[in-house]
């Protein structure tokens, strides 16, 4: 049987959905429209118990993204600094260390100038003391529709970046956004239109080096 969707297409879209950060076109207006139209599909994602629980926040007023990028930075200095310190004690001097070095600070620099960022929210307050199971059917019933909606993005010509950085600082991003003690923010995506024609897929490890069958630690053949 003939495959029910161009593979050539599918396969690049999911293979080729990079996390963008210098090439987000910061001169170039994201419509609100495009945006919802990207969340309208994230929102067929899988959710346990069909309950979808989130809500999303779109920024694009200059003062609010410049509280958030703020936020941000602060954490991104002890972070990168320490990445660094890592990645010199190991003597990893490759270029793809570095242009995840680069890239990443390049974003931390610009964010405020992104021209929406995308918070996605829990309706709940994430709860250490929750099983693994718990935290994973909450957790699994949210990020799905994040990775959705970047895909949606990137078929449209925009890209972002799943950031977590400002996190460190989620009581004051909620206050800066009025979000409610009982809501939790997933992450913070950067979206723009992308500059440049393609991307190219990520360096990854074979799937059978990844993948056991039947008992852990028994290959694939
Ligand atoms: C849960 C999660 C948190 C991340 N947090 C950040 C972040 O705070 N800042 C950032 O620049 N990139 C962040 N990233 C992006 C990763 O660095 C990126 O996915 C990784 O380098 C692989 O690159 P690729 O997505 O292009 O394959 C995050 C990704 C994930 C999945």
């Amino acid at each position: 049987m003939a495959a029910p969707f161009d593979l050539s297409q599918t396969d690049k879209l999911l293979t080729t959905t990079r996390t963008v950060r210098k090439r987000l076109d910061l001169t170039r207006p994201v419509p609100h429209a495009v945006l919802l139209e990207c969340i309208e599909i994230a929102t067929q994602a899988p959710t346990g118990g069909n309950v979808q629980q989130w809500r999303w926040l779109i920024v694009d007023d200059p003062d609010t993204k410049q509280g958030l990028a703020d936020l941000y930075r602060r954490a991104y200095a002890p972070y990168i600094e320490a990445q660094k310190r890592a990645v010199e004690a190991v003597g990893r001097t490759d270029a793809s260390t570095r242009n995840i070095i680069d890239s990443s600070t390049h974003l931390a620099e610009v964010l405020a100038d992104v021209p929406a960022l995308v918070i996605p929210c829990g309706l709940d307050r994430v709860s250490a003391a929750w099983s693994p199971g718990r935290l994973a059917g909450w957790f699994g019933s949210l990020l799905p529709a994040v990775w959705s909606f970047q895909l949606a993005l990137r078929s449209r010509g925009l890209g972002s970046a799943w950031t977590t950085l400002h996190l460190e600082f989620e009581e004051e991003a909620a206050e800066l956004l009025a979000i409610p003690p009982t809501v939790t923010q997933l992450a913070l995506l950067p979206v723009a239109y992308y500059t440049g024609d393609d991307f190219k897929a990520g360096s990854r490890k074979p799937a059978q080096n990844v993948t056991y069958l039947n008992r852990w630690k028994q290959p694939i053949a």
